[in-house]
């Protein structure tokens, strides 16, 4: 089981939220990601997704989503990702759940079963089939994260537990790291120092995603 978040794709050329020049540097999480935000201005959200959407549209999978794809090779292999990216899927892993929602998705605002495929821009005026404005295909802040219901129990059942690329500071994400069974192996690989989970049995890789999943996919498909 593999949780990842924006760091993974940092050298895909996709900006992470939090380290210095991210994301929420210039841009107020309340206006951009949040229900309140997109009740009071939906052009600034949408254009704010829009913008990500096409910058995704010219980027490319990195080592490290190809490293977990051939990890696959050996393991069965589940993706949990807070990335909104498609960067997994096109670095050919087969199994990933999007926890935070997808950029190349947009979905009915007033009923969330209503999903469509988008590569183009969303603009005001484009509606679901119910009439209703679409909205981009995002967890905001403040709002249900359904998918946690199909990622506990993966991760309850996890033998070994890889984590890249995420600052662990947003739930309920972060907390899947305290649903791993005390005896399996678990993996951090991070460049930055940074508070490390408490739980047993965790081993550190301070290195890029790039070096740090290669070395970390090598050692783990050496050993099986
Ligand atoms: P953050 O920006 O909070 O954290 C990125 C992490 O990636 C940090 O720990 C960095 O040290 C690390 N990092 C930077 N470059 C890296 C590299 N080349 N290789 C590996 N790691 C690197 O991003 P997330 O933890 O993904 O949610 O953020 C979680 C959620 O907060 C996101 O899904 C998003 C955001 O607000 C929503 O928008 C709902």
């Amino acid at each position: 089981m593999v949780l990842t978040g924006a760091g993974i794709s940092a050298e895909s050329g996709i900006k992470t939220f939090r380290d210095s020049g991210g994301l929420w540097e210039n841009h107020r999480v309340e206006d951009v990601a949040s229900p309140e935000g997109w009740h009071h201005d939906q052009q600034l959200v949408l254009n704010f997704y829009n913008e990500r959407r096409k910058q995704l549209l010219e980027c490319k999978p990195n080592r490290a989503h190809f490293a977990l794809a051939e990890l696959e090779n050996k393991f069965d292999v589940t993706i949990i990702t807070q990335n909104v990216d498609d960067l997994h899927e096109r670095g050919g892993s087969t199994n990933i759940i999007h926890l935070h929602g997808e950029l190349l998705k947009a979905r009915s605002s007033v009923d969330e079963n209503l999903i469509y495929d988008c590569s183009q821009d969303i603009l005001e005026g484009d509606k679901c089939e119910k009439g209703s404005q679409l909205r981009p295909h995002i967890v905001w802040f403040g709002e249900a994260v359904p998918l946690m219901e199909t990622a506990v129990p993966i991760v309850q059942c996890a033998e070994i537990f890889i984590v890249v690329g995420t600052s662990l500071v947003v739930y309920p994400a972060a907390g899947l790291v305290n649903y791993t069974r005390y005896e399996i192996p678990k993996w951090l690989v991070d460049p930055n120092d940074m508070p490390l989970p408490r739980v047993p049995h965790l081993k550190f890789i301070n290195e890029k995603a790039t070096i740090g999943v290669d070395y970390l996919v090598n050692l783990l498909l050496k050993e099986s």
